[in-house]
């Protein structure tokens, strides 16, 4: 590889010492709960790939749509010399951008997943062997030292990411981008929206179980990493629309009573027939709703675009009071 160089803020240790407290606060409280950043071992990442590949599952596609569309007109208005994305997975979508950004000299991939970061920046580099990429092994829930890069920056948050926090994490998520920003630079992020019930379940329950599979994942790396006794064939993939919140819920549902020990927690987990673990909130979103929880961070809503069936929306925003590309 040329120009690579990846920064962990999180090693092995930390990592683990994370998902034990997870696992011991979310497994013995009522309902049941696991966080979804877990799910992103190497082989939940290649499920999740495997996902935006589904007919069902509409987001990619049409966030992708969005971008083809538009880069010409982000890359301008933006002129970033440096692409940060939280969340990044396989940058396969980002690399639109990247082709539309003459002026890009440094891209910075953030993720939890290292497989990931790994496998896109060897295709990306492949592609760009004068980009210079810095990748953070990070979660993006917590305070990010960037890299030393030149300004403007654009910060991009795509797939909908966003909607895999709860409303308070995400007011404390956009407040900490707000404060990566200066003037000049911009927030591009993708938010899927609300539709019809019977479309959004279909995509979180696909014919072929991909999806189920990516949610069971999470239980895989609780045994693995924990020495876990759980048998993924006890349990069951939901997947519900949750009409007062605007949200699917991912739920795992034991078929019958069971007991699972955590060997590395010392800690015994029973479930009665029934019971389920939420592993996943993907809300959806309004324009209002958007522009409001940006306005709340500091962030000004400058520009808003969908797919041609109105499905998915990519949002620009800066920090109140500047505008984008402005030269100071
Ligand atoms: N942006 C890509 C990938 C979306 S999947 C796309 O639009 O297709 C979500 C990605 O976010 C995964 O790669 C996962 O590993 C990462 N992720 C989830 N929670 C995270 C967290 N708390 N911190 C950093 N990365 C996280
Ligand atoms: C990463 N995130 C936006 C996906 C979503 O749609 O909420 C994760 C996912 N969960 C199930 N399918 C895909």
């Amino acid at each position: 590889m040329n120009d690579f160089q990846m920064t962990r803020t999180l090693d092995e240790n930390a990592a683990e010492v994370a998902l034990r407290t997870d696992v011991l606060s979310g497994l013995t409280r009522f309902p049941k709960e696991l966080p979804p950043k877990w799910f992103y071992d190497a082989r939940g990442s290649e499920l999740f790939e495997e996902i935006t590949r589904l007919p069902e599952y509409y987001p990619t596609r049409a966030e992708r749509e969005i971008l083809l569309e538009r880069a010409q007109e982000i890359a301008s208005v933006s002129g970033a010399r440096t692409l940060v994305e939280l969340g990044s997975g396989s940058s396969e979508k980002t690399r639109h951008l990247i082709e539309a950004m003459p002026a890009l000299e440094t891209y910075v991939p953030v993720d939890v997943s290292e497989s990931a970061l790994t496998g896109a920046a060897e295709s990306l580099l492949a592609e760009h062997p004068r980009l210079r990429v810095h990748a953070l092994l990070a979660d993006f829930t917590r305070p990010l030292r960037l890299p030393e890069s030149a300004g403007p920056r654009l910060v991009v948050f795509l797939g909908g990411t966003i909607g895999n926090l709860l409303p308070p994490e995400r007011a404390v998520f956009l407040a900490s981008v707000r404060a990566m920003l200066s003037p000049g630079d911009a927030l591009l992020m993708g938010t899927d929206l609300v539709k019809d019930e019977a479309v959004l379940v279909a995509a979180y329950d696909d014919a072929r179980g991909v999806t189920a599979e990516f949610n069971k994942n999470v239980l895989a790396v609780i045994d693995r990493e924990l020495g876990a006794d759980f048998h993924t064939a006890d349990f069951a993939h939901v997947a519900v629309w949750n009409r007062e919140h605007e949200w699917i819920e991912m739920r795992l549902r034991a078929r019958e009573a069971v007991t699972v020990k955590v060997r590395a927690l010392d800690l015994v987990v029973p479930f009665e027939a029934g019971e389920e673990i939420l592993t996943e909130v993907s809300a959806k979103f309004r324009q209002e709703g958007v522009r409001k929880e940006l306005a709340e961070a500091g962030l000004e809503l400058t520009q808003w675009w969908t797919d041609s069936e109105g499905r998915f929306a990519l949002s620009l925003s800066v920090a109140d009071g500047t505008v984008a590309g402005s030269a100071d």
